[in-house]
């Protein structure tokens, strides 16, 4: 009896073990990606998030993006807003990807995660994109966007902006983690 609990006891603590290590290692491979790519994974406020789904007024049947989708939140929150679009969205740091997953299935949602670079990724048969990324990855993303986006396509950054591109629309949030008012900003490609 001694020797089965502890077997048990060598057992558990062993998954627990596991289970830690794994834990240490996709934070580590995400930290490193975080570095090579340039962009944390830093979420959007929930309130931005709504601020954001507003100005894409979403129809039934759009396709919408979200490069460097992060947990997930977006994605969310545009379904909840309108439940017949397509969700895609691209994620390369594996916690993010865990956590948009967990968000995905407590939320019941369907999105397509794909761990994958959206720079060599082809978004032309998008309607909606959002993004929170960096001034590089605005300057990198224009040209892509004027090769294969197709007139009218709705792009939604939060807080970085287009070089020589007008937006639309400006959204101002306020929201407890700034002092400032956060902009949202609305282009029409
Ligand atoms: C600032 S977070 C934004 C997350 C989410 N869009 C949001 O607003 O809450 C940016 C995310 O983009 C991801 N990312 C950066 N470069 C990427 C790339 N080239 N391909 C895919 N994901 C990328 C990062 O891992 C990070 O999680």
């Amino acid at each position: 009896m001694t020797a089965f609990v502890t077997a048990l006891g060598f057992f558990l603590s062993s998954i627990v073990v596991l289970l830690l290590l794994c834990f240490v290692l996709i934070l580590l491979f995400t930290l490193l990606l975080n570095i090579w790519c340039g962009v944390p994974f830093v979420p959007t406020p929930h309130v931005v998030v709504r601020s954001m789904v507003d100005l894409a007024r979403l129809k039934p049947g759009d396709r919408v993006f979200d490069l460097g989708a992060g947990d997930a939140r977006l994605l969310v929150t545009a379904k909840k807003n309108e439940k017949n679009i397509e969700a895609i969205g691209y994620e390369l740091a594996p916690l993010a990807l865990l956590l948009a997953k967990l968000r995905l299935f407590l939320s019941g949602y369907r999105a397509d995660m794909r761990m994958k670079n959206f720079l060599s990724e082809d978004v032309s048969d998008a309607d909606v994109i959002f993004l929170y990324l960096s001034p590089e990855y605005m300057v990198k993303l224009a040209p892509k966007f004027n090769r294969e986006l197709k007139k009218g396509t709705k792009v939604i950054s939060h807080a970085f902006t287009f070089k020589d591109r007008e937006p639309q629309e400006v959204g101002l949030v306020q929201h407890r983690f700034s002092r400032r008012p956060t902009k949202t900003y609305l282009y029409i490609w």
